[in-house]
């Protein structure tokens, strides 16, 4: 029976990224810091210099990366003398010129963000995670994800049109149709890329953890059990602890030690392959749903 493996690694991942493999990784999921907003935790880096901090990693992120594997980046640009910084945006740019794809971009709606003033924009509600790959043909088990399909089927499949019957040619021009009536019948449907999931609230003793469902909706979309999951920036150790759950390896690196320390708490470094059972995550009532908490 198959082992699984979680390999915690403490140290700054600019030097440790060199050690892994090339071709190595299924699925890189990670949460940098971001441009300067935790600087009171674990040392932000300025807006203006986040892209030349960046690219150094990303550039072994594809070394390590698997021709056919998925990189995962959840990021937000913050707001700087009243206007959103571009460093997120010069950071695709500058991705793409180094050979990655920016294959698709999802958004995490947080459901729960807590309310606020201000002057000029409203609450923050959403983060995003975009998506990077070396090919244009990559690993994704898009039935893994699929979702019921509730209240829209019941009320959009009543009445249906004449064009409904039939294949309709996208008005873009793309080549793709649709025929609503093909789903007649069916109890599931894929999702969209906007995720409803609440922000993290238990203590973990780490201020920006992220919820589990969050890692979790991503493995499930781009690897199947065994495959390699690294996250560059551990953190509490979310997403490793995740991936040894759905009997995927991991590797983790984070360079504070209260961090990687709190990571080992639940992670054990080789594990019992054992038979999971996954819920979805709309199963839970949660990533279907736009309501609060
Ligand atoms: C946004 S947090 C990640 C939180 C994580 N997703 C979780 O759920 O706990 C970013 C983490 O990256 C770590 N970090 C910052 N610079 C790093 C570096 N150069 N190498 C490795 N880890 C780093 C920070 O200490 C912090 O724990």
């Amino acid at each position: 029976m198959e082992k699984i493996k979680a390999n915690l690694i403490l140290g700054d991942c600019r030097e440790k990224l060199r050690e892994l493999s090339d071709n190595s990784i299924d699925l890189i999921f990670t949460s940098p810091p971001y441009a300067d907003s935790r600087a009171e935790t674990y040392g932000g880096i300025r807006p203006d210099k986040y892209v030349e901090w960046f690219l150094p990693i990303t550039r072994e992120l594809l070394r390590v990366l698997k021709p056919d594997g998925t990189f995962v980046l959840n990021i937000k640009e913050k707001v700087v003398n009243g206007e959103r910084h571009t460093y997120v945006i010069e950071l695709i740019l500058e991705m793409r010129r180094q050979g990655w794809l920016w294959t698709e971009e999802y958004i995490w709606h947080k459901k729960n963000s807590y309310p606020g003033k201000w002057p000029n924009r409203f609450r923050d509600s959403w983060e995003r995670l975009l998506q990077f790959n070396k090919n244009r043909k990559f690993n994704m088990y898009q039935d893994e994800v699929m979702v019921p399909m509730g209240d829209w089927a019941d009320r959009r499949l009543k009445n249906l049109s004449e064009t409904d019957k039939v294949r309709d040619p996208s008005k873009v021009g793309s080549g793709f149709g649709k025929r609503i009536a093909n789903w007649i019948g069916r109890e599931k449907a894929y999702p969209n890329n906007v995720l409803h999931l609440a922000t993290e609230t238990k203590n973990k003793n780490h201020s920006a953890v992220f919820p589990e469902d969050l890692p979790e909706w991503f493995i499930k979309l781009f690897t199947k059990e065994c495959d390699w999951v690294l996250d560059p920036f551990m953190g509490s150790g979310t997403t490793c602890r995740v991936a040894q759950r759905m009997n995927r390896n991991s590797i983790g690196i984070e360079i504070l030690p209260e961090y990687y320390q709190l990571a080992q708490v639940d992670i054990v470094p080789v594990s019992e392959f054992h038979s999971v059972q996954l819920t979805l995550l709309e199963n839970k009532g949660d990533y279907g749903s736009t309501k609060s908490k």
